[in-house]
This record gives structure tokens, C-alpha cells and sequence, in this order.
């Protein structure tokens, strides 16, 4: 039985501020438990919902070294869906309101965390074979293990992987501050080592003493190797490429499952999609003050407000796309400015846009279940998730081919009618605006092709369990 510890800053259901939190929190199920014993460590934030906070069972404290300085934690333990979860506090750096966001105040967080993981083993008497670290907060942690704890016995043979969810966050801060924070030698804050274009950049640590690397779709493993999906760091992905690959992100087929959906009025399967869905949209036109009507066609907009997500596109050609007969739903929150614009077109168009804009995990299934398609435009995209979502409620995705979309959706083809979606290629506003009024005119005009459309999304296979096995191989080539 091999242990592995997955180290994040967020995992499902306990908080979420991205896509990440699903991967952390429902990837660790869906490996083979009679060869496999994966469990979870992230901080002990105080904006964890109470009903959890409450079933938590103090494990124990410890006290470590961290440059100059002593750090005093505490360790709690959560079993959830048959997943063990740890939880790291420290109430100087996870109590307030948002567990984290401001760059200069999160640095110091994620060096005490990532350091936290590798001290609390012996607490927890857990010694995994792999720890797997996600995202550029737990880069540290095989930075430090090979630092100093693989030296000790209790720490001999632990292999990292570290999974990068996205190249643009990279954890990278004023160069003497981090090595004040981390203790860390002159000698880590070098080009080959941590330092990156003057800056100490805690994700490229990671990569480099990582014995693993990989990333969340197989197309976005191929970009990031370029200048502009790598961010400065393709260099450093080419030279590991041997040790370095895409695994496609899955979701959680229990928690995503039309037939037994608690937050939708209709559940439904393939047999009675036609007859539910239409129920569903027509709830949630009711439920948003949108014009109730089962033919318009139904766009919704699932996704974090940020600029990677193509809002810009969106913006450009709002009002034509809007002259047409159509509505559009947009759920998510994030930078003002696009909050600002979706608040006022939904003032505009109120009959045809709501705007909602704060994430709500109860709209998104309904959105999944009642909306025809789901525009993702994004301009990068590693791997994605609310499309994967959609596809699985038969919601069309209409997409631009990047990232994880292009290895997900499949445009669909009229003459043999194959496919899964829509997609279009460069990131231009009316290049968009076209494959949207493309779909439309096949929703309006062949509803035969449509809904052939949706039994083939709805038949894909966007489990974990393809992507389960793929970690798993990665694990035995690093332990073997
Ligand atoms: C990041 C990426 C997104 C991916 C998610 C989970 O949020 O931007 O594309 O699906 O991580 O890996």
C-alpha cells in the first residue's frame, strides 16, 4: 500500500476560491483504495464553514523551526467522504474573513504551511511515500524536504510531485524577503534554483526539486513549453521535460449527476432529458426575472471574473449578440470591472441578462441543468471545469480552443454529427460572435443535431477515473 499526501490551500468542501479546491478535494477518492491510501493537508482557515470546524479532532500540536524564528501550529483531523483531512493552524496566519488574496501578506503564510506539512508527519503518523503538491503555495515543500528533512530517518525516501493548476500564479515576492521568511541559503536564490527574473518565485522552486511535474490537460502541457502560456518559466519546463507531463482534470461524478441532482426541480437522465431540462430552464428564467421561455436560446457564463477568461470578447460584442433572440446568465465573482460591466448590461437587457455575481454552488447546477450552452472564451485555459460540468448536464459548451477545451470538446460536425460543442480558434470578438449565432441556428433549426449534441455529452466520460490512473503511474515511475 503506497501513502500519499496531497498539500493545497484549498480543497473541497471545506473552501474554495477556484477550480483547484474540486481537483484537491475529489481527485484523492478516485484512486484504487486497495493500493492507494491518499489523504489531504491544508491550512485551518477560520472562513471554514462551522459545521465542519465543529466535527474537527485535535491531533496535536508541534512547534518548529522557521529561519530565526519558533512557530507554534496545531494539527486537526477530519474523515469526509472516506478522505482523511488534516488541517494546519495557526491562528496569526488563516483566522479572517478571506482565507487569502493579498500577495505580500500570503507569502508569509504558505512558507510557515509549506514547512508546517513536512514537520506535522511524525504528529500525524503519516509518512507518505509521495507528498503531491498543488499550486505554487506548497512549493516550498519539496524545496525545504530537500533542504533538510530528507537528511533525517524518519524522512528518507518521500518523493514530491507538484502540480502546477496554473502558470500565471507563481508565488513570486521580493527576493530578500523570502529568504528572511524561509532561512533558506544564498545559495537556493539563483537562476537554476528559486530565483526568477529578480524575484524569489516559490513555484519555480517547486518544479525544480519536484521529482514530478505536471499540469492539467495534455494541450496546455504542450503551450506552456512557449513563451506566453509559460510565463517565464517555459525554459525550466522544457529542460524537465522527461520528467514533466499533462493529466486532464476530471470531476466528481457523484456530485455532478443530473439523475439525482438535489438542487434541480428536475432531475434527469438520457432517457428524459428533452422533457426535464426544458422544465429546468424555464424555473430558472422564473428564478432569475428573465422572460419565461422554452425556445430562446440560453447562454450561461459559469466562471471567476479574471482576465484569462476571455470577458473581454464578451464585452466587445454584448449588444449584438444581445439583438439577437437570446438570454445570458453570468455567474461568478472577481475583478470589479467586470462586475461592473455584466451589472450593467443585466440593467440594460433586464428581460434577456441576470447577472449574478457571486458564486453560488446551488445556481451553477441549476445553470447546468436549464442553460442550452455554456460560453468559455477564455484566452488560456490549463484545464477548466465548469465546461466539464456542463457537458456532463448536457449544457453545450461553446468554446476557443485552448488549454483543456481543446482536449475536452469536440466542435461538432454537421455532416456526420459527431461532436460534444462549438468551438473557434483566435481570440477575436466576432470570431466568437459567429460560432455563438452557428449554435444558435442549429438550437432553432435542428433540434434533431442539438439534441444529438447533448447525448453525446452527456455519454462522455469526464470522471476522475481515467486521470486517477495516470497519477498512479506517474507515482510508481517516482517510487520504483
Ligand atoms: C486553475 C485553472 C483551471 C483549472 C483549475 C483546476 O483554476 O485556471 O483551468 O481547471 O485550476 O486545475
Amino acid at each position: 500500500m503506497k501513502k500519499v499526501l496531497f498539500a493545497a490551500s484549498e480543497a473541497v468542501p471545506f473552501i474554495k476560491l477556484g477550480g483547484l479546491a474540486d481537483v484537491v478535494g475529489t481527485l484523492p477518492k478516485n484512486f484504487d483504495k486497495s493500493l492507494y491510501d491518499v489523504r489531504v493537508i491544508i491550512p485551518k482557515y477560520s472562513a471554514i464553514p462551522e459545521e465542519y470546524d465543529q466535527k474537527m479532532e485535535f491531533v496535536g500540536d508541534f512547534n518548529m523551526k522557521l529561519a530565526s524564528k519558533r512557530r507554534y501550529g496545531g494539527v486537526y483531523r477530519l474523515e469526509h467522504d472516506g478522505i482523511t483531512f488534516y488541517f494546519v493552524d495557526n491562528e496569526f496566519f488563516f483566522a479572517g474573513e478571506k482565507p487569502y488574496g493579498e500577495m505580500s501578506d500570503d507569502i508569509e503564510k504558505f512558507v510557515f504551511f509549506s514547512k508546517a506539512v513536512l514537520s506535522v508527519l511524525p504528529l500525524i503518523d503519516f509518512k507518505p511515500d509521495i507528498i503531491h503538491c498543488h499550486g505554487w503555495q506548497t512549493g516550498l515543500v519539496p524545496v525545504f524536504y530537500h533542504d533538510s528533512f530528507a537528511k533525517e530517518e524518519f524522512y528518507k525516501n518521500i518523493k514530491t510531485v507538484m502540480t502546477v493548476h496554473n502558470f500565471t500564479a507563481q508565488g513570486a515576492y521580493e527576493l530578500n524577503a523570502v529568504k528572511y521568511m524561509t532561512g533558506l541559503d544564498d545559495s537556493y536564490f539563483v537562476p537554476e534554483k528559486l530565483e526568477a527574473y529578480g524575484s524569489a518565485n516559490l513555484l519555480k522552486g517547486g518544479i525544480v526539486y519536484a521529482d514530478y511535474v505536471t499540469t492539467v490537460s495534455e494541450s496546455y502541457a504542450e503551450e506552456v513549453r512557449t513563451r506566453f502560456f509559460g510565463e517565464g518559466l517555459e525554459g525550466l519546463v522544457c529542460e524537465k521535460a522527461d520528467s514533466f507531463k499533462g493529466i486532464l482534470n476530471g470531476i466528481d461524478y457523484d456530485q455532478y449527476n443530473s439523475a439525482k441532482d438535489t438542487y434541480i426541480k428536475y432531475p434527469y437522465d438520457i432517457s428524459n432529458y428533452e422533457e426535464n431540462r426544458a422544465k429546468n430552464k424555464l424555473e430558472l428564467q422564473k428564478e432569475l426575472g428573465l422572460k419565461e421561455d422554452k425556445d430562446v436560446f440560453l447562454i450561461g457564463i459559469v466562471t471567476g471574473l479574471v482576465n484569462q477568461k476571455g470577458l473581454d470578447l464578451i464585452d466587445c460584442v454584448f449588444d449584438e449578440l444581445c439583438s439577437e433572440n437570446v438570454q445570458v446568465i453570468i455567474l461568478g465573482s472577481g475583478e470589479k470591472r467586470f462586475e461592473k460591466i455584466f451589472a450593467l448590461y443585466s440593467e440594460k437587457y433586464p428581460e434577456k441578462v441576470s447577472a449574478n455575481l457571486k458564486y453560488n454552488r446551488c445556481m451553477a447546477h441549476k445553470m447546468y441543468a436549464g442553460c442550452d450552452a455554456l460560453l468559455r472564451p477564455s484566452l488560456f485555459e490549463p484545464c477548466g471545469l465548469s465546461h466539464l460540468k456542463g457537458l456532463r448536464y448536457g449544457a453545450i459548451p461553446i468554446v476557443r480552443e485552448t488549454g483543456g477545451f481543446k482536449d475536452t470538446v469536440e466542435a461538432y460536425d454537421e455532416f456526420k454529427h459527431t461532436g460534444n460543442g462549438f468551438s473557434f480558434r483566435n481570440y477575436n470578438a466576432y470570431e466568437m460572435l459567429n460560432t455563438i449565432n452557428y449554435a444558435k441556428d442549429i438550437y432553432e433549426h435542428d433540434r434533431e443535431s442539438w439534441n444529438k449534441l447533448i447525448e453525446n455529452a452527456m455519454k462522455k466520460d469526464y470522471s476522475w477515473g481515467h486521470s486517477a490512473l495516470e497519477y498512479q503511474r506517474v507515482y510508481e515511475t517516482i517510487t520504483n
